[in-house]
């Protein structure tokens, strides 16, 4: 396929938007904005808006993990049909936050489906789609924590509303799966100063991809 694929990752409160924001408009600048798909999971496509409006209904307190979890898988099957593939058979840069590593490290760390089995249940979502590249922003769990009650307390969804050790599972997770793909998986540490995590998501990405982005 002849586009680049780099998700985004992060345990909430790590700062990812503010990030992703900032290399959109980098990649936009650099190459068009036409050539780039910012795009985020749970979401996508009018079908996969549906699905997303089914997780973070609050009014679905007694909606089952595995429930959950293949509502996640939906939602990515769509978006990875209708949104990604497209975009990167057009040659664009796919900028997606989130992706196939937050369900392993929310659904099979946090809710304890297991890392091995939400994998192999997206295995069948993703169908071999991985992203070239996922940055993955790292923050202690507790530090995350304090920026959403900080900064976005009126926004807080059903799973940032879990409890502090919930969040240390999805955390590990994604440590843990960063491990098992290290060429894939950069591990970026974002207790920095937001300037500063920009600046090396933006080096790691020209690194990686020297024609997308000048030094
Ligand atoms: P959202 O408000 O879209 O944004 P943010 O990424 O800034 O937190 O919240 C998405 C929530 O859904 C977040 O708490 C992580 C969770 N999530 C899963 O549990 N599994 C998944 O597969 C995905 C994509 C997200």
């Amino acid at each position: 396929m002849a586009g680049t694929f780099i998700s985004f990752e992060g345990p909430d409160g790590a700062g990812k938007t503010s990030v992703i924001k900032a290399v959109n408009e980098a990649l936009g600048n650099q190459l068009g904005a036409e050539q780039v798909l910012l795009t985020r999971e749970p979401g996508g496509d009018r079908i996969a808006e549906q699905i997303r409006d089914v997780l973070f209904d609050d009014q679905n307190t007694n909606m089952d993990s595995r429930t959950e979890a293949l509502l996640f898988a939906a939602a990515r099957r769509q978006h990875v049909v209708q949104d990604i593939k497209p975009a990167l058979h057009e040659g664009k840069v796919v900028l997606s936050d989130r992706y196939v590593d937050s369900s392993v490290a929310y659904q099979g760390g946090g809710r304890h489906l297991g890392i091995d089995d939400i994998w192999e249940l997206n295995e069948f979502a993703i169908h071999d789609l991985l992203p070239a590249l996922t940055i993955y922003l790292d923050v202690p769990s507790e530090l995350g924590l304090q920026r959403i009650n900080e900064h976005r307390a009126d926004q807080v969804n059903r799973l940032d509303r879990e409890k502090l050790a919930f969040h240390r599972r999805v955390r590990q997770a994604f440590l843990t799966l960063a491990k098992r793909h290290p060429h894939r998986i950069v591990v970026i540490d974002a207790s920095a100063e937001l300037t500063t995590v920009i600046q090396e998501v933006e080096s790691l990405i020209h690194s990686r991809f020297p024609t997308l982005l000048p030094k």
